[in-house]
């Protein structure tokens, strides 16, 4: 396939941000891509290029990131054919020579990589799922158990409460929309719940609610002991009022974050601060086995913070045959670390996140290395979003299992499962479901 064309444009994200768009033309086809941005980022994420010019955006604009699409990157791909991503990949890479794509940026390579995808697909006569699928080596026929951020908390919140995510998995049902509709019923009911309650139905930058617990707290104070499991309870009066069954149809997840609420005061990389005291890694592992066991909570991600591998591999040692444990700013989709992390028995699961590591690629070779270890995968978008769905075909593409994509508002999140369901629709009786099986514990 030939490439006649490629624009750059600056288009705006979900908590609008400027983002970069770009639009790739072949002889035959047009395609376009969005690259996503998060807020709790990894430090060893790919580098997200900003302008840092205050008269724009608030210094968030991406003109130089647009820029090295137009000047630098379209002059070497235009009028070139690539037989596969993987050399478009390999080229753009190598045009920008760094580890972690600091010279033209990931926000400028990656939609190019994710449109390239779109283009190929469209050459092949197939969907973006199965040009995936045929690429990854999938059938393409598995549609991913959604993990829904219901509750928002963290950086994406300002109620006070430390773990970023409360999500529900609803994976006791034999079909991606039977799942979906649960979930979606039961953040309904927790609206309710919330407004019965005198709390603030506002949802935060995941379409989850994100209620201050304690309205007396003033603004920006944190929340106090117990008010994580008081989120926990409320999850789990809403599963009810929904009439569903805790523990055999919804589950519970967690995404912490953790690397957000260490204690910095001590310039200590693995003391936490929590619920208004400071936690060693132990304490922390020992707080979520008792949750573990009072909850029913399948998944934690970033339990612990990106540098504690000691405190991950203990907490995988003994947290692991019974939960998924999930690297995500621990691993930043980079098949590097993944790789260390497989060899020190550190977690049994990884977060994929395109935009961490900057190609389509790169991205997939992590996944294939962490099935490969019999390591779970859980495809994920970021807490700054569009409307682009590239991540759902990603999920059946590679038959992922696992998709975490926000909560059942806000276009830029339910766009995810939209696209979900029209690909389960188009498979119709070969559409598969794997249920409680994708979390292989
Ligand atoms: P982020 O959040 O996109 O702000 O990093 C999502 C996550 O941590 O999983
Ligand atoms: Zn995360």
């Amino acid at each position: 396939m030939k490439i006649i064309d490629c624009l750059a444009r600056e288009v705006l994200d979900s908590r609008g941000y400027p983002t970069v768009e770009v639009e790739l033309t072949s002889e035959n086809f047009q395609a376009r891509a969005i690259v996503p941005s998060g807020a709790s980022t990894g430090e060893g994420e790919a580098l997200e290029l900003r302008d840092d010019d205050k008269n724009r955006f608030l210094g968030k604009g991406v003109l130089k990131a647009v820029h090295n699409v137009q000047k630098e990157i379209a002059p070497a791909i235009i009028g070139k054919e690539f037989v596969e991503q993987s050399i478009l990949d390999s080229l753009l890479r190598k045009l920008d020579g760094t580890s972690n794509k600091s010279h033209f940026g990931a926000n400028a390579i990656l939609p190019v990589s994710m449109a390239y995808a779109r283009l190929s697909a469209l050459e092949n006569k197939q969907t973006l799922s199965q040009g995936i699928a045929k690429n990854f080596g999938t059938s393409g026929l598995t549609l991913p158990v959604p993990l829904m951020n219901i509750f928002n908390g963290g950086k994406h919140a300002d109620n006070g409460i430390a773990i970023q995510e409360f999500m529900i998995i609803p994976a006791g049902f034999s079909t991606f929309s039977e799942s979906l509709r649960a979930g979606v019923e039961v953040f309904h009911h927790l609206k309710k719940i919330l407004h019965q309650k005198g709390l603030t139905t506002a949802v935060g930058d995941e379409g989850g609610f994100a209620p201050r617990l304690d309205p007396s707290l003033a603004a920006g104070a944190e929340a106090g002991p117990g008010s994580h499991e008081k989120v926990m309870t409320l999850l789990l009066e809403a599963i009810q009022m929904a009439g569903y069954k805790a523990g055999s149809q919804i589950f519970l997840a967690l995404d912490c974050a953790a690397s957000e609420f260490l204690n910095k005061d001590k310039k200590n990389n693995t003391e936490y601060w929590f619920e208004g005291s400071s936690r060693t890694s132990n304490e922390m592992i020992q707080m979520y086995e008792k949750w573990v066991s009072h909850y029913p909570i399948l998944s934690i991600e970033d339990g612990l913070a990106e540098h504690d591998w000691e405190g991950w591999a203990t907490m995988t040692q003994k947290m692991g045959k019974k939960i998924q444990i999930v690297g995500d700013d621990l691993f930043v989709t980079n098949p590097e670390i993944l790789k260390k992390g497989i060899d020190l028995k550190v977690a049994n699961s990884i977060l994929i996140k395109l935009n961490q590591i900057g190609t389509v690629t790169e991205t997939l070779d992590a996944m294939k290395m962490a099935h490969q270890a019999g390591y779970t995968t859980v495809v994920s978008h970021r807490s700054g979003e569009s409307e682009d769905a590239f991540i759902a075909d990603l999920a059946v593409g590679t038959e992922a299992g696992q998709i975490k994509t926000g909560s059942a508002s806000r276009t830029d999140r339910t766009a995810k499962y939209n696209q979900l369901l029209r690909i389960e629709h188009a498979l119709g009786n070969r559409a598969k479901y794997p249920g409680k099986a994708a979390f292989k514990i």
